[in-house]
């Protein structure tokens, strides 16, 4: 499965703050955003990585992630030049999709909690999967109607009258129709592809699957300077406790096999003195101690 990271957008919501660096370039806590979904991304599985930001943004990722040989992947970079809707992603990726399945994450939903999405991941065949999260506001997002047994029965994106509590996270699974499915839409009034469109195609083929997240997983969205600061503290609350760290790229990979412990020792070497590599010669030495042990 190859993954797009969908990193661009105007960041209006978040002005002044998005004025010198985009909205996923802003830290969560200790990390800038979108460590947290490439982190996702690489923890089921994903080693092929495509990210679309907006022309002045991109050579900042850039700058921030490389090439992505230092975690043992592929990162590739595109040019959004206008925020035309989340599908459009499927257009501008084409060349890196190239008939293959792919997932697509927005660069500002942060997910937490268990190996939520791991079966969804790897029960994966074919069609599209996404997934369905109780929430108290479910007009802000995508919501989805499930029948008795648990189908979906109908997708709307932001309705006045929402017919459930299940809103539709920014992560989402396709196979290579995506790009046809995408590239017959028209937009809608907004002037966007929306997300929710191709989510309806797929219904409309009955190949559509929505795994509802339990509820003990979190998920959530950056995008509001409160909702900033509440993913922000958050973070800092898990990480205080439990003495680990939400969306380290370096440690997904390196427990991914994508890394072997020379290669994330290598990474740790090349990094200044601070709590993050504190952090990760943590790891270094307890996968080391295990080793031996
Ligand atoms: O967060 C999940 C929700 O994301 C879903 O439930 C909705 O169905 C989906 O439409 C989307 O809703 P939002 O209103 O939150 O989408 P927004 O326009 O804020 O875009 C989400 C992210 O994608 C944001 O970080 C910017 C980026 N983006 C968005 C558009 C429209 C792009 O990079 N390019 C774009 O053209």
């Amino acid at each position: 499965m190859k993954g797009i990271i969908l990193a661009g957008g105007a960041g209006s919501r978040l002005y002044p703050l998005t004025l010198v660096a985009s909205k996923q370039l802003q830290p969560v806590y200790d990390k800038p955003m979108v460590y947290y979904p490439l982190t996702t991304l690489l923890e089921n599985g994903v080693r092929e990585f495509c990210l679309i930001s907006t022309p002045q943004d991109l050579p900042r990722f850039r700058q921030l992630l490389g090439d992505g040989a230092s975690l043992g992947v592929t990162i590739e970079y595109r040019e959004q030049s206008k925020p035309g809707g989340i599908a459009q992603a499927f257009l501008i990726a084409e060349p890196f999709i190239g008939g293959d399945p792919v997932a697509l994450i927005l660069g500002d939903n942060l997910f937490y909690g268990g190996d939520s999405f791991l079966k969804a991941f790897t029960d994966y065949r074919s069609g599209a999967t996404i997934f369905g999260y109780p929430v108290e506001d479910p007009q802000r997002y995508g919501v989805v109607e499930f029948d008795e047994q648990g189908n979906a029965l109908s997708i709307e994106e932001k309705p006045a009258l929402p017919r459930s509590q299940f809103a539709v996270p920014g992560l989402y699974l396709y196979d290579e129709q995506v790009v046809g499915i995408t590239r017959a839409l028209r937009p809608s009034p907004r002037g966007e592809l929306e997300i929710t469109d191709v989510n309806r195609e797929y219904l409309r083929r009955g190949t559509l699957r929505v795994h509802k997240l339990s509820r003990g997983f979190a998920w959530l969205d950056a995008g509001t300077s409160s909702s900033l600061h509440d993913a922000s503290a958050y973070v800092q609350t898990i990480e205080k406790r439990q003495g680990i760290k939400i969306g380290c790229p370096e440690e997904a990979a390196f427990r991914r096999g994508f890394l072997d412990l020379e290669g994330l020792r290598r990474v740790v070497s090349n990094l200044p003195v601070c709590e993050y590599r504190a952090y990760l010669d943590k790891v270094v030495r307890e996968a080391g101690a295990s080793r031996l042990g």
